[in-house]
């Protein structure tokens, strides 16, 4: 596997794919690999000749008071799990090496609206800082296709969003969550749980099943809904951003029974904020 750590030498690799006529697929991500995001090399390597994985903890998608500095960096771990997983390469650049200047001076790029709701709401400029990323990384990677995981689903949403309005040549796959044994859903922040939050945990899965089930059986208050599902989540221990109900193709406000829905939740144990969310 290739370890990469500047632009140069990834564009000279991405140069040399390219010649050789190879589809290249791309996974993004924080790094502290899981096994979540194995399964999307995984779901790479079905897609394209070649599987190249970024690791950076981008500092502009965190909040000041977000958790940016003690974000768990565990490189030679992810390295190893790269490897046994058959990715070709491994980018990982330094903080200059993506913002060259300032970050306050930095270009970015901006998705309004689906930006600004839900986590959007709670988390000022997070989404700005993933796409203006996540377009930096294409821009380098220049990938056929680029996968992302279904827990981060607003994400998604947000970077397709963005590959449509500026014509970007790339597909956008997204996959599905991968969730530990008791239906947690796998995150680089589950491991700030102590052990007694962690018990508590799956909960949020477990109320985000119980408000579909509502909605399965033909509840169609989602006011009503929404604020039974956060009182579930507080009697749990949990302190909520948010729990709503949302049409999965543009997370706007249901507007008919046909509508595809998706009940998205955000909530906090302690100091650590969990997300997840499953289709209706
Ligand atoms: O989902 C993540 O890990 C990050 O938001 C991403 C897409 C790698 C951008 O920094």
């Amino acid at each position: 596997m290739d370890k990469i750590e500047n632009n140069r030498a990834l564009r000279a690799l991405i140069a040399a794919w390219r010649k050789a006529d190879q589809r290249i697929a791309f996974v993004p991500t924080m790094g502290n690999l899981h096994r979540g995001h194995l399964s999307l090399v995984e779901r790479a390597r079905a897609e394209a000749d070649r599987v190249i994985v970024s690791i950076f903890v981008n500092p502009l998608q965190f909040g000041p008071s977000e958790d940016f500095a003690r974000y768990p960096r565990t490189l030679e771990q992810d390295v190893a799990a790269l490897e046994s997983v058959g990715a070709d390469a491994v980018y990982t650049p330094a903080v200059t090496e993506i913002y060259p200047r300032d970050l306050a001076a930095m270009t970015f790029v901006e998705v309004p609206g689906l930006s600004d709701i839900l986590c959007g709401a709670y988390r000022p400029g997070h989404f700005r800082g993933v796409a203006t990323v996540v377009n930096k990384l294409f821009n380098l990677v220049r990938p056929d296709v680029a996968i992302f995981g279904e827990k981060d689903f607003q994400q998604v949403l947000v970077i397709r969003r963005m590959a449509e309005d500026l014509a970007m040549p790339v597909a956008i796959v997204s996959a599905p969550t991968t969730r530990e044994s008791d239906g947690l859903a796998m995150s680089s922040r589950n491991g700030y749980l102590t052990p007694e939050q962690r018990k508590i945990a799956p909960r949020l899965f477990a109320v985000l099943q119980d408000v579909r089930q509502r909605i399965r059986h033909g509840a169609r208050d989602y006011a009503a809904i929404e604020s039974a599902g956060i009182d579930g989540l507080k009697a749990a221990g949990f302190r909520p951003d948010y729990l709503s109900v949302r049409r999965a193709a543009d997370l706007d406000s249901p507007r008919d029974t046909g509508d595809d829905l998706v009940i998205l939740a955000a909530a906090y144990l302690g100091t650590t904020r969990l997300i997840d969310n499953v289709r209706v």
